[in-house]
């Protein structure tokens, strides 16, 4: 980052001025280094970090008004159409593509990582059989804590390295036995001979009691959605694993902090909820209801799918998802899906509506991988858990940048407190 100006502060109250320091990045805006404020008794006031840069990072870039994401500079829709998941968890990690031999070596250490340790089958026995996936994931990652503690120095560049192999490998099978465990099926062991995406729907869909064919093109859009979701600079799951991170914690750990906030509804959950209001919509007439349900401030009801924090454009996952839509969909020869014919109709409907023009409110990533998953045979509950087991590659990404730091401090927000003053207890207040 380089030191380029200053911006000068001045108090109206008594003329003092400050000057702080205002940083360039390679991309994007400029930031204001408040550090020194501190020394002057004062904070910065931003709840939702809406103007907070909370850390320096090399990974991901977008710009929101552009419509623009960036892994280590490759532009999404390249790697979405020309590389792999286990390329992309690569570059997101080390900073740079593999060359074949690092590639190799790489999905081959994932693969080997994807057992899990046969405790863990007595973690999942203690849930009841209707446990939501989410919650299952959130609890057996955590778990896994116990198992792989006194063994992980995450001050080790090593040997984040290698919790973060056991976390890419590991979450597919927790993801997939979390589903198991819901529909009642047994589960299904890793098989060392397969891709990763094939090996996870294997998990997924295999049964001991017949054969199991994994469709080639569904993989490959698994592939990308995988790639689409991997990571997206400093969200709220990526923050919470960060902050949990940054005091030393296990990384099993920190992963399932960032699971647990994944999980809600205005991040990770949206897709779900995308499905959700797509079959209450019901059908293309019922679309100016809903538009207008989501206009009323009276209403606490949105447009799941709709928004988003930094992209005041077209979402570029959601553009590659909508056609990954249309490829998933032909295959299935499921080209007159009914959902599908809404999700387009509500897409053109809100685009053109004064309300979303004005609010530069997009379709974001999730207001189609919903209807893919579905296409697949994916189960709406397994939506999250499926981003979780993507986002896994940021997230380790993101905790290791952050403890390779030199500077790295524990994170510590502070507040602007508004409770009562000084008051004294007064025993016997009820006699
Ligand atoms: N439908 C209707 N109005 C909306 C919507 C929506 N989906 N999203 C935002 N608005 C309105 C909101 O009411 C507010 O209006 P006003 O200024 O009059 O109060 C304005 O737009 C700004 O919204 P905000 O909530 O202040 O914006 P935010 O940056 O805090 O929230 C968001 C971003 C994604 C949480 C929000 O757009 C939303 O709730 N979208 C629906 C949920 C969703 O699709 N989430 C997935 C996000 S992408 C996946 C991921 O990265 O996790």
């Amino acid at each position: 980052m380089t030191n380029t100006s200053r911006v000068k502060l001045v108090f109206e109250s008594d003329g003092r001025t400050l000057e702080l320091p205002v940083m360039q990045g390679t991309l994007g805006p400029a930031v204001v280094d408040v550090r020194s404020l501190v020394q002057h008794g004062l904070l910065t006031y931003d709840p939702g970090f809406m103007a907070t840069a909370s850390c320096t990072s090399c990974i991901t870039y977008i710009d929101g008004d552009a419509g623009l994401l960036y892994y280590r500079g490759y532009p999404i829709e390249q790697l979405a159409q020309h590389s792999s998941f286990m390329e992309v968890a690569y570059l997101l990690l080390e900073g740079e593509l593999p060359d074949a031999a690092q590639k190799l070596a790489f999905e081959q250490s994932v693969r080997q990582n994807a057992m899990l340790h046969d405790q863990i089958n007595t973690v999942f026995r203690g849930f009841q059989r209707n446990a939501h996936p989410m919650a299952v994931m959130v609890a057996v990652t955590g778990a896994l804590s116990a198992f792989y503690h006194e063994s992980t120095n995450v001050f080790d560049a090593e040997n984040r390295r290698l919790a973060a192999l056991q976390l890419l490998g590991k979450i597919p099978t927790i993801a997939a036995m979390s589903y198991k465990y819901n529909v009642g099926d047994p589960f299904v062991y890793p098989q060392n001979r397969l891709h990763y995406v094939e090996n996870f729907l294997h998990m997924m869909f295999s049964t001991p009691s017949g054969p199991y064919e994994v469709n080639p093109v569904l993989a490959r859009a698994l592939d990308k959605i995988l790639i689409l979701h991997a990571d997206h600079e400093q969200n709220a799951s990526t923050s919470t694993v960060r902050l949990t991170g940054s005091s030393g914690a296990n990384p099993f750990a920190c992963i399932a902090a960032g699971m647990a906030s994944l999980w809600g509804p205005l991040h990770g959950g949206a897709n779900e909820a995308v499905l959700k209001m797509l079959a209450e919509i019901g059908d293309v007439s019922r679309i100016p209801e809903f538009i207008n349900r989501a206009k009323d401030k009276s209403n606490a009801f949105r447009l799941m799918g709709f928004g988003h924090r930094v992209y005041k454009n077209m979402d570029p996952r959601a553009a590659v998802m909508r056609q990954t839509c249309h490829e998933v969909l032909n295959e299935l020869d499921l080209n007159d899906d009914p959902m599908f014919k809404i999700a387009l109709e509500l897409e053109r409907i809100a685009l053109q509506d004064e309300y979303f023009i004005a609010k530069k409110l997009y379709p974001n990533v999730d207001f189609y991988s919903g209807i893919v998953f579905r296409a697949m045979g994916i189960p709406e509950s397994m939506f999250t858990a499926i981003f979780a087991l993507a986002r896994t590659a940021g997230w380790v990404a993101q905790w290791h940048e952050m403890l390779s730091d030199g500077g790295h401090r524990i994170g510590r927000p502070r507040q602007q407190y508004v409770g009562p003053t000084r008051r004294d207890y007064v025993p016997d207040r009820n006699h």
